[in-house]
Protein backbone atom coordinates (compact mmCIF):
# COMPACT_ATOMS: atom_id res chain seq x y z
CA UNK A 1 0.00 0.00 0.00
CA UNK A 2 3.15 2.30 0.63
CA UNK A 3 4.21 1.28 -2.17
CA UNK A 4 1.95 2.52 -4.54
CA UNK A 5 1.31 5.82 -3.02
CA UNK A 6 5.16 6.69 -3.11
CA UNK A 7 4.70 5.51 -7.32
CA UNK A 8 1.71 7.67 -7.75
CA UNK A 9 3.40 10.99 -6.48
CA UNK A 10 6.52 10.45 -8.51
CA UNK A 11 4.45 9.35 -12.04
CA UNK A 12 1.91 12.64 -11.76
CA UNK A 13 4.84 15.14 -11.21
CA UNK A 14 7.02 13.43 -14.11
CA UNK A 15 4.07 13.45 -16.23
CA UNK A 16 3.42 16.83 -15.76
CA UNK A 17 7.32 17.62 -16.75
CA UNK A 18 7.09 15.88 -19.61
CA UNK A 19 3.96 17.78 -20.73
CA UNK A 20 5.80 21.19 -19.55
CA UNK A 21 8.75 20.10 -21.71
CA UNK A 22 6.67 19.65 -24.67
CA UNK A 23 5.32 22.69 -24.38
CA UNK A 24 8.66 24.48 -23.74
CA UNK A 25 10.00 23.56 -27.06
CA UNK A 26 7.09 23.53 -29.30
CA UNK A 27 5.08 26.43 -27.99
CA UNK A 28 7.81 28.52 -29.28
CA UNK A 29 6.83 27.62 -33.28
CA UNK A 30 3.44 28.18 -32.86
CA UNK A 31 2.42 31.32 -30.72
CA UNK A 32 1.41 33.91 -33.24
CA UNK A 33 3.73 36.54 -31.72
CA UNK A 34 6.51 34.65 -33.04
CA UNK A 35 5.27 34.24 -36.50
CA UNK A 36 5.22 37.68 -36.93
CA UNK A 37 8.45 38.93 -35.35
CA UNK A 38 10.40 35.84 -38.00
CA UNK A 39 8.07 37.56 -40.92
CA UNK A 40 9.79 41.18 -40.00
CA UNK A 41 12.96 39.59 -38.87
CA UNK A 42 13.95 37.95 -42.44
CA UNK A 43 11.36 39.90 -44.92
CA UNK A 44 12.34 43.19 -44.90
CA UNK A 45 13.98 43.29 -47.94
CA UNK A 46 11.48 41.36 -49.99
CA UNK A 47 8.66 43.05 -48.49
CA UNK A 48 9.98 46.15 -50.92
CA UNK A 49 7.87 46.48 -53.52
CA UNK A 50 8.45 48.98 -56.05
CA UNK A 51 7.03 50.25 -59.25
CA UNK A 52 9.47 49.60 -62.71
CA UNK A 53 12.05 52.06 -62.43
CA UNK A 54 11.50 55.11 -64.82
CA UNK A 55 13.53 54.48 -67.39
CA UNK A 56 13.16 56.31 -70.89
CA UNK A 57 10.91 53.74 -73.15
CA UNK A 58 13.38 52.61 -75.86
CA UNK A 59 16.74 53.03 -73.36
CA UNK A 60 16.83 50.05 -71.97
CA UNK A 61 18.10 47.37 -72.31
CA UNK A 62 21.38 49.27 -72.41
CA UNK A 63 23.53 46.48 -73.63
CA UNK A 64 21.56 46.69 -76.63
CA UNK A 65 24.40 49.24 -77.68
CA UNK A 66 26.70 48.88 -75.31
CA UNK A 67 27.34 45.36 -75.58
CA UNK A 68 29.01 46.24 -79.06
CA UNK A 69 30.81 49.46 -77.72
CA UNK A 70 34.43 50.01 -76.26
CA UNK A 71 34.06 51.66 -72.69
CA UNK A 72 35.65 54.90 -72.62
CA UNK A 73 36.46 55.31 -69.48
CA UNK A 74 37.63 58.78 -69.96
CA UNK A 75 35.37 61.52 -67.75
CA UNK A 76 33.95 63.98 -70.56
CA UNK A 77 31.72 65.99 -72.21
CA UNK A 78 29.21 63.22 -74.21
CA UNK A 79 28.50 64.01 -77.73
CA UNK A 80 27.45 61.63 -79.67
CA UNK A 81 24.38 60.16 -77.26
CA UNK A 82 23.04 60.99 -74.12
CA UNK A 83 23.95 64.71 -75.08
CA UNK A 84 20.57 65.15 -72.71
CA UNK A 85 21.95 64.49 -69.53
CA UNK A 86 22.88 67.16 -67.34
CA UNK A 87 25.04 65.81 -64.80
CA UNK A 88 25.44 68.33 -61.33
CA UNK A 89 25.64 65.25 -58.20
CA UNK A 90 29.17 66.19 -57.21
CA UNK A 91 30.32 65.97 -60.55
CA UNK A 92 33.98 67.43 -59.25
CA UNK A 93 34.38 63.96 -57.51
CA UNK A 94 32.87 61.66 -59.63
CA UNK A 95 31.33 60.79 -63.28
CA UNK A 96 28.94 58.23 -65.40
CA UNK A 97 30.95 54.67 -63.81
CA UNK A 98 30.62 55.15 -61.10
CA UNK A 99 27.69 54.42 -60.62
CA UNK A 100 26.97 52.79 -64.12
CA UNK A 101 28.69 49.77 -64.33
CA UNK A 102 31.77 49.46 -67.35
CA UNK A 103 31.17 45.97 -67.80
CA UNK A 104 27.62 45.40 -67.70
CA UNK A 105 26.06 48.43 -68.64
CA UNK A 106 22.51 46.77 -67.75
CA UNK A 107 23.14 47.39 -63.94
CA UNK A 108 24.47 49.88 -61.38
CA UNK A 109 27.47 48.80 -59.25
CA UNK A 110 27.99 49.70 -55.26
CA UNK A 111 31.30 51.79 -54.14
CA UNK A 112 32.69 47.78 -53.54
CA UNK A 113 31.76 46.80 -56.94
CA UNK A 114 28.85 44.46 -55.96
CA UNK A 115 26.58 45.03 -59.15
CA UNK A 116 22.61 46.48 -58.63
CA UNK A 117 19.67 45.82 -60.04
CA UNK A 118 17.92 49.13 -61.57
CA UNK A 119 15.04 48.21 -59.39
CA UNK A 120 17.32 48.43 -56.70
CA UNK A 121 18.77 51.69 -57.44
CA UNK A 122 17.54 53.03 -53.45
CA UNK A 123 20.77 50.75 -52.61
CA UNK A 124 22.94 52.90 -54.27
CA UNK A 125 22.08 56.17 -53.03
CA UNK A 126 21.69 55.08 -49.35
CA UNK A 127 25.64 54.27 -49.84
CA UNK A 128 25.46 57.71 -49.32
CA UNK A 129 22.53 59.19 -48.13
CA UNK A 130 22.39 56.35 -45.16
CA UNK A 131 19.80 58.47 -43.22
CA UNK A 132 17.75 59.71 -45.92
CA UNK A 133 17.48 55.68 -46.67
CA UNK A 134 16.64 54.90 -43.46
CA UNK A 135 13.95 57.62 -43.09
CA UNK A 136 12.49 56.18 -46.58
CA UNK A 137 12.25 52.60 -45.47
CA UNK A 138 10.45 53.82 -42.30
CA UNK A 139 8.36 55.68 -44.96
CA UNK A 140 9.45 58.89 -43.57
CA UNK A 141 11.08 60.45 -46.41
CA UNK A 142 9.63 59.66 -50.17
CA UNK A 143 6.10 57.66 -50.45
CA UNK A 144 5.17 54.37 -48.58
CA UNK A 145 2.05 52.74 -48.74
CA UNK A 146 0.96 48.89 -47.47
CA UNK A 147 0.88 46.87 -44.53
CA UNK A 148 2.80 47.21 -41.42
CA UNK A 149 4.01 44.20 -40.79
CA UNK A 150 3.88 42.82 -44.73
CA UNK A 151 4.58 44.05 -48.31
CA UNK A 152 4.91 47.91 -48.72
CA UNK A 153 5.04 49.80 -51.63
CA UNK A 154 7.64 52.35 -52.14
CA UNK A 155 8.52 55.16 -54.75
CA UNK A 156 11.98 54.41 -55.54
CA UNK A 157 14.33 57.71 -54.84
CA UNK A 158 14.85 57.78 -58.83
CA UNK A 159 10.95 58.11 -59.14
CA UNK A 160 11.53 61.23 -57.70
CA UNK A 161 15.04 62.62 -57.98
CA UNK A 162 16.64 62.55 -60.89
CA UNK A 163 20.16 60.73 -60.50
CA UNK A 164 22.50 62.82 -62.47
CA UNK A 165 20.91 65.45 -61.17
CA UNK A 166 19.25 65.33 -57.93
CA UNK A 167 18.43 68.71 -55.89
CA UNK A 168 14.82 69.89 -56.13
CA UNK A 169 14.76 72.97 -58.68
CA UNK A 170 13.48 75.47 -56.40
CA UNK A 171 9.76 76.86 -57.60
CA UNK A 172 8.75 79.94 -58.83
CA UNK A 173 6.02 80.91 -56.43
CA UNK A 174 2.68 81.42 -58.35
CA UNK A 175 1.99 85.26 -58.42
CA UNK A 176 -0.29 86.47 -55.49
CA UNK A 177 -4.11 86.63 -56.42
CA UNK A 178 -5.23 90.15 -58.20
CA UNK A 179 -7.78 91.98 -56.39
CA UNK A 180 -10.71 92.47 -58.76
CA UNK A 181 -10.75 95.69 -59.86
CA UNK A 182 -14.35 96.96 -58.50
CA UNK A 183 -14.31 95.96 -54.77
CA UNK A 184 -12.80 98.24 -52.50
C1 LIG B 1 24.91 58.77 -58.67
C2 LIG B 1 24.93 57.66 -59.55
C3 LIG B 1 24.87 57.95 -61.04
C4 LIG B 1 25.77 58.65 -61.80
C5 LIG B 1 27.03 59.34 -61.35
C6 LIG B 1 25.29 58.58 -63.16
N1 LIG B 1 24.13 57.87 -63.21
FE1 LIG B 1 23.07 57.43 -64.85
N2 LIG B 1 21.59 56.63 -63.71
C7 LIG B 1 21.70 56.37 -62.37
C8 LIG B 1 20.50 55.72 -61.92
C9 LIG B 1 20.19 55.26 -60.50
C10 LIG B 1 19.67 55.58 -63.05
C11 LIG B 1 18.29 54.93 -63.11
C12 LIG B 1 17.19 55.96 -63.10
C13 LIG B 1 15.85 55.29 -63.23
O1 LIG B 1 15.57 54.34 -62.52
O2 LIG B 1 15.07 55.77 -64.08
C14 LIG B 1 20.40 56.16 -64.16
C15 LIG B 1 19.91 56.21 -65.46
C16 LIG B 1 20.71 56.49 -66.56
C17 LIG B 1 20.30 56.40 -67.94
C18 LIG B 1 18.90 56.09 -68.42
C19 LIG B 1 18.24 57.45 -68.54
C20 LIG B 1 16.81 57.45 -69.02
O3 LIG B 1 16.48 58.36 -69.80
O4 LIG B 1 16.01 56.61 -68.61
C21 LIG B 1 21.37 56.75 -68.72
C22 LIG B 1 21.42 56.80 -70.23
C23 LIG B 1 22.45 57.08 -67.83
N3 LIG B 1 22.01 56.93 -66.52
C24 LIG B 1 23.69 57.49 -68.22
C25 LIG B 1 24.59 58.15 -67.39
C26 LIG B 1 25.72 58.91 -67.84
C27 LIG B 1 26.13 59.07 -69.29
C28 LIG B 1 26.34 59.41 -66.73
C29 LIG B 1 27.51 60.34 -66.65
C30 LIG B 1 27.36 61.61 -67.31
C31 LIG B 1 25.59 58.93 -65.57
N4 LIG B 1 24.53 58.19 -66.02
C32 LIG B 1 25.91 59.17 -64.23
C33 LIG B 1 22.75 56.71 -61.55
C34 LIG B 1 23.84 57.46 -61.93
C1 LIG C 1 21.20 53.90 -78.75
C2 LIG C 1 22.46 53.44 -78.21
C3 LIG C 1 22.70 53.59 -76.70
C4 LIG C 1 21.90 53.14 -75.69
C5 LIG C 1 20.57 52.39 -75.77
C6 LIG C 1 22.60 53.47 -74.47
N1 LIG C 1 23.77 54.11 -74.75
FE1 LIG C 1 25.17 54.77 -73.39
N2 LIG C 1 26.33 55.51 -74.90
C7 LIG C 1 26.03 55.43 -76.24
C8 LIG C 1 27.06 56.13 -76.99
C9 LIG C 1 27.09 56.28 -78.51
C10 LIG C 1 28.00 56.59 -76.03
C11 LIG C 1 29.28 57.40 -76.31
C12 LIG C 1 28.94 58.87 -76.32
C13 LIG C 1 30.13 59.77 -76.49
O1 LIG C 1 31.27 59.29 -76.35
O2 LIG C 1 29.92 60.97 -76.77
C14 LIG C 1 27.53 56.18 -74.75
C15 LIG C 1 28.18 56.43 -73.55
C16 LIG C 1 27.75 56.04 -72.31
C17 LIG C 1 28.46 56.24 -71.07
C18 LIG C 1 29.84 56.86 -70.91
C19 LIG C 1 30.92 55.78 -70.80
C20 LIG C 1 31.23 55.10 -72.10
O3 LIG C 1 31.21 53.86 -72.11
O4 LIG C 1 31.48 55.79 -73.12
C21 LIG C 1 27.67 55.73 -70.07
C22 LIG C 1 28.00 55.67 -68.59
C23 LIG C 1 26.46 55.22 -70.67
N3 LIG C 1 26.55 55.41 -72.04
C24 LIG C 1 25.43 54.62 -69.97
C25 LIG C 1 24.29 54.09 -70.55
C26 LIG C 1 23.21 53.50 -69.79
C27 LIG C 1 23.20 53.34 -68.29
C28 LIG C 1 22.27 53.10 -70.70
C29 LIG C 1 20.95 52.41 -70.43
C30 LIG C 1 20.09 52.99 -69.39
C31 LIG C 1 22.77 53.45 -72.03
N4 LIG C 1 23.99 54.04 -71.89
C32 LIG C 1 22.09 53.17 -73.21
C33 LIG C 1 24.93 54.80 -76.80
C34 LIG C 1 23.88 54.21 -76.10
C1 LIG D 1 29.07 58.25 -54.03
C2 LIG D 1 28.18 58.98 -53.17
C3 LIG D 1 26.78 59.32 -53.65
C4 LIG D 1 25.85 58.47 -54.22
C5 LIG D 1 26.01 57.00 -54.58
C6 LIG D 1 24.65 59.25 -54.38
N1 LIG D 1 24.85 60.53 -53.92
FE1 LIG D 1 23.49 62.02 -53.86
N2 LIG D 1 24.91 63.35 -53.28
C7 LIG D 1 26.21 63.01 -52.95
C8 LIG D 1 26.93 64.23 -52.58
C9 LIG D 1 28.40 64.30 -52.17
C10 LIG D 1 26.00 65.29 -52.71
C11 LIG D 1 26.23 66.79 -52.43
C12 LIG D 1 27.00 67.43 -53.53
C13 LIG D 1 26.12 67.89 -54.65
O1 LIG D 1 24.97 68.27 -54.42
O2 LIG D 1 26.60 67.89 -55.80
C14 LIG D 1 24.74 64.69 -53.13
C15 LIG D 1 23.57 65.41 -53.33
C16 LIG D 1 22.31 64.81 -53.48
C17 LIG D 1 21.04 65.50 -53.43
C18 LIG D 1 20.85 66.98 -53.29
C19 LIG D 1 20.85 67.42 -51.87
C20 LIG D 1 20.67 68.92 -51.80
O3 LIG D 1 19.55 69.35 -51.59
O4 LIG D 1 21.67 69.60 -52.02
C21 LIG D 1 20.06 64.59 -53.61
C22 LIG D 1 18.57 64.83 -53.61
C23 LIG D 1 20.72 63.31 -53.82
N3 LIG D 1 22.08 63.49 -53.72
C24 LIG D 1 20.07 62.13 -54.10
C25 LIG D 1 20.71 60.96 -54.51
C26 LIG D 1 20.04 59.83 -55.11
C27 LIG D 1 18.57 59.76 -55.41
C28 LIG D 1 21.00 58.88 -55.34
C29 LIG D 1 20.84 57.53 -56.02
C30 LIG D 1 20.41 57.55 -57.40
C31 LIG D 1 22.27 59.42 -54.88
N4 LIG D 1 22.05 60.69 -54.40
C32 LIG D 1 23.48 58.74 -54.91
C33 LIG D 1 26.75 61.75 -52.94
C34 LIG D 1 26.13 60.61 -53.47
C1 LIG E 1 8.04 60.80 -53.26
C2 LIG E 1 9.20 61.51 -53.73
C3 LIG E 1 10.56 61.23 -53.09
C4 LIG E 1 11.20 60.03 -52.94
C5 LIG E 1 10.68 58.63 -53.29
C6 LIG E 1 12.49 60.32 -52.38
N1 LIG E 1 12.63 61.67 -52.19
FE1 LIG E 1 14.29 62.64 -51.49
N2 LIG E 1 13.26 64.42 -51.51
C7 LIG E 1 11.98 64.60 -51.99
C8 LIG E 1 11.57 65.96 -51.74
C9 LIG E 1 10.23 66.57 -52.12
C10 LIG E 1 12.66 66.59 -51.09
C11 LIG E 1 12.69 67.98 -50.53
C12 LIG E 1 13.33 68.97 -51.38
C13 LIG E 1 13.49 70.25 -50.60
O1 LIG E 1 12.97 70.37 -49.49
O2 LIG E 1 14.22 71.11 -51.09
C14 LIG E 1 13.73 65.60 -50.99
C15 LIG E 1 14.98 65.83 -50.46
C16 LIG E 1 16.06 64.93 -50.50
C17 LIG E 1 17.43 65.21 -50.16
C18 LIG E 1 17.98 66.54 -49.74
C19 LIG E 1 17.22 66.94 -48.53
C20 LIG E 1 17.92 67.62 -47.46
O3 LIG E 1 17.66 67.21 -46.30
O4 LIG E 1 18.69 68.56 -47.75
C21 LIG E 1 18.14 64.05 -50.30
C22 LIG E 1 19.63 63.85 -50.06
C23 LIG E 1 17.21 63.04 -50.72
N3 LIG E 1 15.95 63.60 -50.84
C24 LIG E 1 17.54 61.73 -50.99
C25 LIG E 1 16.63 60.72 -51.27
C26 LIG E 1 16.97 59.31 -51.31
C27 LIG E 1 18.36 58.74 -51.10
C28 LIG E 1 15.81 58.64 -51.60
C29 LIG E 1 15.59 57.15 -51.71
C30 LIG E 1 16.09 56.33 -50.62
C31 LIG E 1 14.76 59.65 -51.75
N4 LIG E 1 15.29 60.89 -51.53
C32 LIG E 1 13.44 59.36 -52.09
C33 LIG E 1 11.20 63.63 -52.59
C34 LIG E 1 11.47 62.28 -52.62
Amino acid sequence: MQKTRIKLNFTIPLWLAVIFAFFLLFDDFASPINIVSQQTGNARQKDIQVPPPPLTEGIFPCSECHAEMETNPEPRELVDFHDDIEFTHDEKNRWCLDCHDADNRDMLHSAGGEPIDFKESYKLCGQCHGPKLRDWRAGIHGRRTGNWNGQKQYLLCAHCHDPHSPKYKSMKPEPPPKKPGNTK
